[in-house]
């Protein structure tokens, strides 16, 4: 039995999370939050609040789990893609526990922890739609990596809804309150960028911003927001499944929180059944967002299949990979 702490520090969420033997028993985590208009992410800032949250969420998530942190076996962390400073924070704690604790130290790649942890609910062998704040990608394994099959060619789907959000006023993230106030909406038509495999959404922001100058009403806009562009993330997710020939789909990512992008995805993967059975998947919402304990999860895998761990003399060799993509990982550990 091992027992594995995963730290999470790539954007807005410090998270500690805690896997035992493949069993998620912590995930502790504050997030970087604004409620005025005008807030966005300032790296330096978000950084400075993992620094002041980080020691309190290592406390939580040894509390949750009821043990000491003797108990902890290896040291996993998310070592890219992300924000520079607040990856360097990330890192910077977890060297402090190896060193501290003599356990070794293992580098995880966070978009495919967002992938892996999807075995926790039995997806093995998926197809994902990954959309988060920075990142919307369609990904599978094929030959020894996970291949992006279909991304957005500008902005993360999560960003473009909270870029929206600000300028409307509605503060930072603004996804839950597109969500909320998209209830009340109706549809109007807006531009669908699908290419090929990929999707734009830029044209789109413009558009939405547009309309909104022009006095639409915003609930209408959130609406038509969501129904335009998540029927794009479906279109990709489906030929990807098409092509591929996978079996199982999953969502990852924080916008798969959204409760109308869940019902599209299930709705796509109950439609498919005419050709072949596809098997829908969907974590928990502590999981699909930022979170500890996915790094923890993904951390237990590599650390089994000795793939980029290092011991606690080793930690010189050890630094952050902001660009890192999840197409370079060799999936030694499959
Ligand atoms: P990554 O580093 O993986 O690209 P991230 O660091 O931005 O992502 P996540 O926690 O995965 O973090 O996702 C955050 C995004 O999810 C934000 O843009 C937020 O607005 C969006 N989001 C959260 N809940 C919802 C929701 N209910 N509907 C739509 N979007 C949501
Ligand atoms: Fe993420």
């Amino acid at each position: 039995m091992v027992t594995i702490l995963g730290i999470e520090s790539t954007a807005h969420t410090f998270g500690v999370g805690i896997v035992k033997s493949g069993k998620i028993i912590a995930n502790a985590k504050d997030s970087f939050t604004t409620s005025d208009g005008e807030g966005g992410m300032i790296p330096i800032e978000v950084a400075k609040h993992h620094v002041s949250v980080k020691d309190e969420i290592y406390s939580k998530a040894l509390s949750d789990a009821k043990i000491s942190e003797k108990n902890i076996d290896v040291i996993a962390f998310s070592q890219g893609p992300g924000l520079a400073p607040c990856l360097l924070e990330g890192m910077k704690f977890a060297k402090e526990l190896s060193e501290k604790l003599g356990k070794p130290l293992v580098g995880v790649n966070h978009c495919v922890a967002h992938l892996e942890v999807g075995r926790s609910v039995g997806a093995k062998d998926p197809v994902m739609l990954y959309a988060s704040g920075a990142n919307t990608q369609v990904i599978a394994y094929a030959s020894g990596k996970y291949r992006i099959f279909g991304e957005t060619l500008d902005v993360g789907v999560g960003n473009f809804i909270d870029s929206f959000a600000r300028y409307v006023g509605l503060g930072f993230p603004g996804g839950p309150k597109i969500e909320k106030i998209a209830k009340e909406g109706k549809y109007l038509e807006i531009p669908y960028t699908v290419k090929g495999m990929d999707i734009a959404l830029s044209g789109i922001l413009t558009n939405l911003k547009q309309k909104f100058n022009k006095k639409i009403s915003v609930e209408d806009l959130a609406y038509s927001l969501q129904e335009t562009v998540f029927a794009m993330l479906v279109e990709v997710s489906e030929r990807a499944i098409a092509h591929v020939g996978k079996n199982e789909f999953l969502l990852g990512g924080g916008v798969a929180c959204n409760s109308r992008l869940q019902e599209m995805c299930r709705m796509m993967c109950e439609n498919r059944k005419d050709f072949d059975e596809v098997k829908y998947f969907c974590p928990e919402r502590s999981l699909l967002v930022d979170n500890g304990a996915m790094i923890a999860y993904l951390g237990e895998i590599m650390f089994k299949a000795k793939a980029n761990v290092f011991s606690p003399n080793e930690l010189n060799n050890v630094d952050i990979l902001p660009r890192q993509r999840t197409d370079d990982i060799e999936v030694s550990w499959r």
